[in-house]
């Protein structure tokens, strides 16, 4: 496995990976848990070689953030990819990524308004910003997102489709499904900002969306639903609910009741220190 952090010699890499056959990217801030495993054993399935980027891109992050406070730990990152057989990791500087003078912002409409889009204002531009440099750094045949992430996976298809991507193209942006803890709760880098406390009472989140599901999946009213999702959470140790929301799932249109094609029930809430979000598939009518 080979690390490098500044441009050239990622190319120099890439290039002599690619020889072996199909590129894989796994984009990551690093603070690696399983649901980032997870996806690097996907990528392996799916490609000769896989790279693992691990960047804390200051873009995304808003005033008053977590960017600070964000774990880094190259170290214990590097050994955990050594054992999944990665074959690159690209951990570029902030000034590697961003040189003095950067002055490109990449936007997207639409999906990326409304949710983490209204709560975070500025974090999907950064993300679509840093997802477009990485792909066309790295330039995979095929590149992996968690669906845990699922506002951030639609921006990206979304960009990849407008901007008309060859490498990967939009078809091979691939979403795998959120690894969760045993009590349901999804793995993220920022549960590690929990009390023993808020981490037993952060379960109540999956928990709580999952009834609000089977409540919305027999018929129950979409409002009132998630109006008592919003109880329970502040019921149950939550300071504060960003939102929750029923949305198509592939366009993010909001939805009032249930709808006959695919939907998503998403939610984002704050306890502690940690802002934690999540979602999950709610069956057509
Ligand atoms: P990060 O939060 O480190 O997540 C990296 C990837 O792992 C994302 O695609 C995310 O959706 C996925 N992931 C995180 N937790 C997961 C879980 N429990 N199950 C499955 N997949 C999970 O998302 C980012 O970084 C950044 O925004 C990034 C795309 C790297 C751009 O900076």
């Amino acid at each position: 496995m080979q690390t490098v952090h500044s441009v050239d010699p990622l190319r120099r890499a890439v290039a002599t990976l690619r020889k072996a056959g199909p590129l894989a990217l796994v984009p990551t801030m690093g603070a690696l848990h399983e649901g980032h495993l997870t996806l690097v054993r996907e990528a392996k399935k799916r490609a000769a070689s896989v790279a693992v980027s691990i960047f804390v891109n200051p873009l995304q992050f808003g005033a008053g953030e977590d960017l600070d406070a964000y774990p880094r730990q190259l170290e214990r990152d590097s050994a955990l990819l050594e054992a999944e057989g990665v074959d690159l990791i690209w951990a570029p500087t902030v000034e590697v990524m961003y040189p003095q003078g950067f002055a490109t912002n990449i936007s997207v409409t639409g999906v990326s308004e409304g949710l983490c889009g209204a709560a975070r204002p500025g974090h999907f531009d950064g993300v679509a910003t840093v997802v477009c440099k990485l792909f066309q750094q790295v330039l995979p045949d095929v590149a992996l997102f968690g669906e845990k992430d699922w506002q951030q996976l639609a921006v990206i298809r979304r960009m990849a489709r407008d901007l008309d991507l060859s490498r990967p193209h939009a078809d091979r942006i691939l979403g795998v499904p959120t690894v969760r803890e045993a009590d349901g709760l999804a793995m993220s880098s920022r549960n590690a900002y929990l009390t023993e406390q808020e981490r037993q009472q952060a379960a109540s989140l999956p928990a709580a969306m999952k009834a609000a599901i089977v409540d919305i999946e027999a018929g129950k009213d979409v409002k009132a639903a998630l109006q008592a999702l919003e109880t329970t959470l502040l019921g149950s140790g939550f300071s504060a609910v960003d939102y929750t929301s029923l949305r198509d799932a592939d366009d993010l249109t909001v939805l009032d009741s249930r709808s006959p094609r695919p939907m998503r029930l998403l939610a984002a809430a704050r306890i502690g220190r940690a802002r934690l979000i999540d979602n999950m598939a709610v069956m057509p009518s």
